[in-house]
């Protein structure tokens, strides 16, 4: 038997919508929204990107989470975090926290600069219903702890999660076999990626305009592709950032309200019964 090698579409391309989140932190919401609720198993893809410190210093105070894990990755600047189990972390230009919310905490996480660019990304990734729940745990991957890998003809991938071109990313396996890789790409690059085939695949542009999958996608959009197997990326004059998002779908049902991420509204009322009652 012979496994064909098929190359993803781009099936639609997104420009996010304005929001405000924590304590009045503006942001843009690519997923999780009503263009595009969800994207099994990618619950929320949320951008923020200002130097205007009114527009972030309130941050995200103390806020539950259950059911799902959430992704941070800090392209600029510094983000204090601190749960209600005791553990805190600083995340620094460059690096990403691949947070397990599993059976719940309540944590903050809160800007350490008072002046200067802000920018990074909050990734939430569903869990199975079997991994929901999990005890809270914490990757905090500081620049250095996150590998690279070569790709093209000068430029590299960062792995963050999921495997590419033999390298792993240092994050938690799980059902949907997630992969996070920041493409760093120098002008006039031509590369085929491969992925995995059924996976759900989203490419985020942070900088530069490029070619995916033969279409033209700006900086400041999210693609969205079909499936296949390998991806085609392509640049032009100018450098680009990519992030490449994906995970096999979970197809369980979804029942969702605000910070928690169930299976059924059973467990969601159990979610907020237990918030309440401080069991959090
Ligand atoms: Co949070």
């Amino acid at each position: 038997m012979t496994v064909q090698s098929t190359n993803r579409e781009l099936m639609r391309t997104l420009d996010g919508v304005a929001a405000s989140d924590g304590a009045g932190v503006k942001l843009r919401r690519y997923i999780g929204t009503e263009d595009l609720p969800e994207l099994d198993p990618i619950l929320l893809l949320d951008e923020f990107r200002t130097d205007g410190a009114e527009d972030y210093l309130a941050g995200f105070p103390d806020h539950p989470h259950r059911g799902f894990e959430t992704v941070t990755y800090m392209l600029h600047g510094r983000m204090r975090h601190q749960d209600n189990k005791g553990n805190r972390g600083l995340l620094e230009s460059g690096g990403a926290q691949w947070m397990t919310a599993g059976s719940g905490l309540i944590h903050s996480e809160m800007p350490e600069q008072s002046d200067g660019l802000l920018w990074g990304y909050q990734l939430w990734l569903n869990l199975a219903a079997e991994e929901k729940p999990m005890p809270p745990a914490y990757w905090d991957l500081p620049v250095t702890a996150i590998p690279a890998v070569p790709v093209g003809s000068r430029s590299q991938a960062v792995v963050i999660a999921g495997e590419l071109l033999g390298t792993w990313g240092p994050t938690p396996q799980r059902q949907s076999e997630p992969l996070y890789w920041d493409l760093q790409l120098e002008p006039d690059e031509e590369l085929l990626l491969p992925v995995p085939n059924g996976h759900v695949l989203i490419a985020f542009v942070c900088q530069g305009d490029l070619l995916l999958a033969h279409q033209p996608v700006r900086s400041g959009q999210l693609a969205v592709f079909g499936d296949g197997s390998a991806i085609e990326v392509r640049t032009g004059p100018a450098a680009a950032r990519v992030l490449l998002i994906g995970g096999k779908p979970l197809r369980e049902p979804v029942s969702r309200y605000g910070p928690f991420v169930m299976n059924t509204r059973e467990e969601i009322q159990q979610a907020f019964a237990d918030y309440r009652a401080g069991r959090m």
